[in-house]
């Protein structure tokens, strides 16, 4: 596996590989590996002939100081976790004057999914996170990328992008990877302390009730809110908790098929987002 560090290099590189004909595919992360992260590698199986990951925690798509500087990284670490698949052929990781050298002025807003949940919370962020999307999407040439069902609403967002924009790249979504208390693996758990973690366990297992009991034919707003007691009960701050539906993330009462329940709730400083859907294909 090459550590690339440079678009020139990863230029050289992709160019390189067209001339192959090999299908290049894309794992787009801000780094600190774990197994959602590699499900994602694998999901490229059969899809891609050559594979990189990119490593960049991105500075634009945080919209608070304190939470950029907190987020875990350890190259060194997530270079040794992506050697150990024997899949990725190349590790990218540009710093910030590669992604975004002096006079970078461009955004990227993907109108509909940046109004609500996430984006309306976190104002910028998906602007952000479109930008280097595009980016990464076009300085490694991807002919597919894979993102993860653990941020749905990414997922969304960066499909309309990639429709609107007529990027020739197909985006394959892959399921969420839980641990088994069923806690979605994310690079923010690190940040729990013991007994937040302990804590963190209620936010699945809470979804999950509230997923029985709309199907059981509970009225969706009385659910949600058994689902917001029983949230705040175990020490989470909500922000919010929705049923949306699966495509267009329009706000639902009625448990339609394609329905998706979403959830952001800190515990301390540390927020946490997950989301299930209401019938499991
Ligand atoms: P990051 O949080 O590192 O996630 C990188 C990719 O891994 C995303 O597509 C995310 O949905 C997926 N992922 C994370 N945890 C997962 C889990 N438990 N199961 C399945 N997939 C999981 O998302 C970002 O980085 C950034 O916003 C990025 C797209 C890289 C742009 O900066």
């Amino acid at each position: 596996m090459r550590i690339i560090r440079s678009r020139s290099e990863l230029a050289t590189q992709r160019a390189q590989w067209r001339t192959e004909g090999q299908r290049i595919g894309v794992v787009p992360t801000m780094g600190s590996l774990h197994s959602g992260h590699l499900a994602l590698v694998d999901a490229l199986d059969g899809k891609a002939t050559r594979r990189i990951v990119s490593v960049f925690v991105n500075p634009i798509q945080f919209n608070n100081l304190a939470d950029f500087e907190h987020y875990p990284r350890g190259l060194e670490a997530d270079a040794a976790v992506l050697e150990g698949t024997g899949k990725v052929d190349v590790l990218y990781a540009p710093d910030e004057t590669e992604m975004y050298p002096p006079g970078f002025a461009t955004r990227i807003t993907v109108a509909g999914p940046d109004a609500m949940l996430c984006g309306a919370e976190r104002p910028g962020h998906f602007d952000g996170v479109a930008t280097v999307v595009s980016k990464l999407l076009l300085q490694t040439g991807a002919d597919v990328a894979a993102f993860g069902e653990k941020d749905y609403q990414q997922l969304c967002l960066i499909r309309r992008l990639v429709c609107d924009l007529d990027l020739p790249v197909s985006i394959v979504p892959v399921p969420t990877v839980r641990e088994a208390d069923g806690l979605a693996l994310s690079s923010r758990n690190r940040r729990l302390n013991a007994a937040q973690r302990q804590q963190a366990t209620h936010l699945p297992a809470a979804l999950r009730a509230c997923i029985a009991d709309i199907k059981a034919g509970r009225p969706v707003a009385d659910s949600l809110q058994t689902c917001r007691d029983r949230l705040t009960g175990s020490g989470f701050n909500v922000h919010y908790l929705e049923l949306r539906t699966g495509d267009t993330l329009e706000q639902t009462a009625t448990p339609q098929p394609d329905a998706r329940l979403f959830v952001a709730a800190s515990l301390g400083d540390i927020r946490l987002i997950d989301n299930m859907p209401l019938h499991q294909a």
